[in-house]
């Protein structure tokens, strides 16, 4: 088995990576990137190999993904990584998540109804509701000392209204870190269930996990409601191939399946996704596990490095959760209580490129949230940035 070096450095500048490539305006020279949700890892050996192969056949036609070799990397993965059985003829393809929640909102609910969300969180999520003419009503998560939790009362109050139709829940959730229990699923479900609500669960970040925690996909926990829940997962975020455009979702229900076709049949490319995409994938999901298990092991050093330097350097600032993602959330409200100003510190000031707070949402500002999947040499320059400009 291989090992890989996760602290090396590679130039992606000139990629037309947005990481990279795309940074604000008034970014000072040298500035270092880690906002947007990619990584600066190398991706592993069997997707590159596999891609060259791919590339090697010289023609890049029309590829169909609705093979059994795609959906056996898919399920398989599931089974193995997660213990959960998906019924293959359930899987639907979508050149992203966030094009299918969007589809997705279009098809469960009608303009003018109400969408559940849970801010602060992934800011997509807010803009899918809005632009697809649909209401957003906000269940703001309970924050307290670093720690997220779901507010079920409001959940339980804003489901009994008939306007709200469903929920866009994040499992594990952006920004903030957590990875939902067991029981806070079936709370969640219950609810759902009670006032006959869908829920889409976006389940992207699901294979990033700190060690010793577990995730629960929702159809998993849940089976008897899988009529009313639509799954969404990738390989993107856990194998870093974000730019590959390729997800898949779960629809267990036949007519939301039917739904599905209908609304993206004559607006996704005819035969579908690219062929070095497909390559990609099945290339991670059947031979790239040993790789993930080295990054996430990599990412809690990272995890724990940033957190002993907030407890050291700048220890009025709070590191909330990081139960999963590799997106670090840090309460700075005590160091700068406006949102402006921090920002104006870090990007101009520091030369930092980081996930402003309040782009998840109000409640989100004063927070930060920082890509930690980046080789450690970066991560220690940024956080010695910060604290320079903060203390
Ligand atoms: C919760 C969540 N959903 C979806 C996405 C993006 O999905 P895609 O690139 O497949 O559209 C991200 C990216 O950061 C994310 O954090």
């Amino acid at each position: 088995m291989k090992t890989y070096d996760f602290d090396q450095t590679v130039d992606r500048a000139g990629t037309y990576s947005i990481k990279w490539d795309q940074l604000p305006a008034d970014a000072p020279a040298g500035s270092l990137p880690l906002w947007i949700a990619d990584m600066d890892f190398p991706c592993a050996d069997p997707i590159l190999d596999a891609i060259r192969r791919r590339v090697d056949r010289q023609i890049l036609g029309y590829t169909t993904h609705n093979t059994k070799d795609y959906k056996d990397a898919v399920t398989g993965w599931f089974r193995r990584r997660h213990g959960w059985e998906i019924d293959p003829d359930t899987l639907c393809y979508s050149p992203g998540v966030v094009p299918a929640l969007s589809f997705l909102v279009d098809i469960l609910a009608q303009p003018g109804d109400g969408v559940l969300i849970q801010r602060p969180v992934y800011h997509p999520f807010t803009a899918t509701v809005e632009n697809t003419g649909r209401r957003v009503v906000n269940n703001p998560l309970l924050y307290e000392n670093g720690h997220y939790t779901i507010d079920f009362q409001g959940l339980e109050e804003k489901m009994a209204l008939p306007s709200v139709k469903g929920m866009i829940l994040c499992s594990p959730h952006n920004p903030v870190g957590r990875v939902w229990t067991e029981e806070e699923l079936r709370r969640t479900v219950d609810i759902c269930k009670t006032y006959d609500k869908w829920i889409i669960c976006d389940e992207i970040h699901c294979d990033l996990l700190r060690e010793g925690v577990q995730h629960h996909p929702i159809l998993q926990v849940c089976p008897d409601y899988s009529h009313r829940i639509i799954a969404c997962t990738a390989p993107s975020k856990t194998f870093n191939l974000a730019g590959m455009q390729l997800s898949n979702l779960v629809i267990p229900n036949p007519v939301y399946r039917e739904l599905w076709r209908h609304e993206t049949g004559d607006r996704f490319p005819v035969a579908s996704t690219g062929p070095l995409s497909i390559a990609a994938m099945t290339a991670a999901y059947n031979e790239s596990e040993d790789w993930l298990d080295q990054a996430l092991r990599y990412l809690d050093g990272n995890f724990a490095y940033a957190r002993e330097f907030f407890a050291e350097r700048l220890p009025q600032a709070t590191v909330c959760d990081g139960q999963g993602t590799y997106l670090l959330w840090v309460d700075l409200r005590a160091y700068c209580s406006d949102a402006a100003a921090l920002r104006n510190k870090m990007v101009r000031e520091a030369g930092l490129v980081l996930d402003e707070g309040d782009l998840f949402g109000p409640e989100g500002a004063g927070f930060e949230r920082i890509n930690l999947a980046c080789p450690r040499g970066v991560l220690r320059d940024c956080l010695e940035r910060m604290a320079r400009v903060l203390r």
